[in-house]
C-alpha cells in the first residue's frame, strides 16, 4: 500500500497520458494534496476539494492563467487567454460582456447552421466507396475536427473562405509533440496568426458592422459593458482555443468508451444520446486540470500550502471520486450525474456548455441516426499527447450502416 510519499504524479508522464486514472485514485486515496517540486504544482483529486477550490475564487486565482505551461502561465496570460486568466473585476466585466452570446437563444440561434453543418460531414462519409453496407473513416479526422472550429467561425462571423484556414491554426494552436514540456514554435505561430486574424476582423467590423459578435461587442446597447478591442481579440482567440479542441475530444471519447462497453453503444445507438454525452463528460472529461495561484497561505488536510503556490485541480478525478459517484469506475448512460465538474464550477464555469452539448448532442445524434454498429481499430488509434487534455487524434472506425 503506497504512502503519501510514495505517490507519484506528472501530467507529462507518458503513463499518465495513456490512463491516469490509477494515478487520481492513488492520489484521492494516499496523496490529497499532493506536492511535485519538479514541475512546481500542487495538486487536488478529491471532488469536495476540487469543487470547493473552483468556487473560492478569492483565494484560487486565475489572474496567472489556467495552464501550466511556461510559454502560457504568468501575469500577461490574460492578453491571449482573456476570462481563463482573468480575476474580477476585470473578468466580471469582460464576462458580462460576452455571456449574452452564449445562453439559450444566442445558442438556439445556431442550433439549424449545426444541423447542416453535420449532415453534410455524414453525407461527404456515406458517399466514399464502401464494401456493401461497411465503411471505414477516422472517427476524429474525418469527422469530429471538423465540427467545432466551423460553428466557432460562425458564431464569431468568420467568412466561409476562411473555416479551414482558422481550423488548422486552431488545431496547430493546442498540438503537443510526445513529452514536451511547453508549446511548440508551430504552436505559438498559430496563436499569433489567429490574433493576427482577429485583430483584421475586428478592425474591419468597426468600419463595416454587421450583425455578429464581433460588431455587437464592439457597440454594446446603453446600459452593456464595453470591451476593448484588444479585449476582443483575446476572447476570440480564447474561444478558438477553448472551444475547437475540447468538443472534439468529447465527441472522440463518447465514439471511443461506446465502443468498449458492447451494452452501452446499444443503448447509445438506440438514441439515448443525453445518456451517452452525460457520462461521457462524467467518465472522461476532455479537460485534464485547470491551474489556480492560491493567494494565502492555506492549510489543506493538514498540509501548509503558501500563498503564491501552483494548484491544480483534476476534474477527471473529481469525477471519478467514489465519495461522490457510486460505482465510479462503470460507464453507464443511464447514470445521473448533476455534480461532475468537467465544465468547471463558480464564475469561471464553462462559457460554453451549452454549445459543446448542442454539438455533441447533434453530431453524436446523426451518427447514431445512419449507424447500426462500429468497431474502434484500437491498435492503430492515437491519443492526443498535451498534458491538459485528454482525448484522441486519429480513431479509425468501421461502420454498419443502417
Ligand atoms: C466539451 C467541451 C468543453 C469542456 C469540457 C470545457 C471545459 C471548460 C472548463 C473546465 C472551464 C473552466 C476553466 C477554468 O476554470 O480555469 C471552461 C471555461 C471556458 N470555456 Fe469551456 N469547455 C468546453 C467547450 C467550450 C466551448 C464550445 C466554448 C466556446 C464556445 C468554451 C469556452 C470557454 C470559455 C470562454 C471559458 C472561460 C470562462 C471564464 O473563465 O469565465 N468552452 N471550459
Amino acid at each position: 500500500m503506497e504512502t503519501a510519499e510514495e505517490v507519484h504524479f506528472d501530467p507529462y508522464d507518458p503513463r499518465v497520458t495513456e490512463d491516469p486514472y490509477p494515478f487520481y485514485a492513488l492520489l484521492r486515496a494516499h496523496a490529497p494534496v499532493y506536492r511535485n517540486e519538479e514541475r512546481d504544482f500542487w495538486a487536488l483529486s478529491r471532488h469536495a476539494d476540487v469543487v470547493r477550490a473552483w468556487v473560492d475564487e478569492a483565494r484560487y486565482s486565475s489572474a496567472n492563467g489556467n495552464s501550466i505551461e511556461p510559454v502560457s502561465w504568468g501575469p500577461n496570460a490574460h492578453k491571449y487567454a482573456s476570462l481563463l486568466a482573468m480575476d474580477p473585476p476585470m473578468h466580471t466585466r469582460v464576462r458580462r460582456a460576452v455571456t449574452g452570446f452564449f445562453g439559450s437563444r444566442g445558442i438556439a440561434r445556431l442550433q439549424p447552421a449545426v444541423h447542416t453543418l453535420v449532415h453534410s460531414l455524414l453525407q461527404e462519409l456515406r458517399g466514399r466507396d464502401s464494401a456493401g453496407s461497411l465503411n471505414s473513416f477516422d472517427f476524429i479526422r474525418d469527422f469530429a475536427d471538423r465540427l467545432p472550429m466551423r460553428v466557432l467561425c460562425l458564431l464569431m462571423g468568420v467568412e466561409e473562405r476562411d473555416h479551414a484556414r482558422l481550423q488548422a491554426l486552431a488545431d496547430a494552436q493546442v498540438r503537443r509533440d510526445p513529452g514536451a514540456h511547453d508549446a511548440p514554435v508551430r504552436a505559438i505561430e498559430a496563436t499569433l496568426e489567429l490574433i493576427a486574424y482577429f485583430d483584421e476582423l475586428v478592425r474591419r467590423r468597426r468600419h463595416r458592422p454587421c450583425e455578429d459578435l464581433v460588431s455587437h461587442l464592439l457597440a454594446p446597447a446603453p446600459g452593456e459593458q464595453r470591451v476593448t478591442g484588444e479585449e476582443i481579440v483575446a476572447f476570440l482567440n480564447t474561444l478558438a482555443a477553448a472551444g475547437n479542441d475540447t468538443v472534439i475530444q468529447l465527441l472522440g471519447n463518447a465514439w471511443y468508451w461506446a465502443s468498449r462497453h458492447p451494452a452501452q453503444r446499444r443503448r447509445a445507438l438506440d438514441g439515448d444520446i443525453e445518456g451517452w454525452v452525460e457520462e461521457t463528460l462524467r467518465f472522461d472529461p476532455p479537460n485534464r486540470f485547470a491551474a489556480r495561484t492560491l493567494v494565502e497561505d492555506t492549510v489543506l488536510h493538514g498540509v501548509a500550502v503558501p500563498a503564491g503556490a501552483r494548484i491544480l485541480l483534476l476534474p477527471g478525478s473529481a469525477n471519478r471520486d467514489p465519495a461522490a459517484f457510486p460505482d465510479p469506475h462503470r460507464y453507464d448512460l443511464s447514470r445521473k450525474s448533476p455534480d461532475k465538474v468537467s465544465f468547471g464550477a463558480g464564475r469561471h464555469r464553462c462559457l460554453g456548455a451549452r454549445l459543446a452539448r448542442l454539438e455533441a448532442r447533434v453530431a453524436l445524434g446523426a451518427m447514431a441516426g445512419l449507424v447500426a454498429d462500429y468497431e474502434v481499430d484500437e491498435s492503430a488509434a492515437e491519443r492526443v499527447t498535451a498534458a491538459e487534455a485528454r482525448g484522441f487524434l486519429s480513431l479509425p472506425t468501421v461502420v454498419r450502416w443502417r
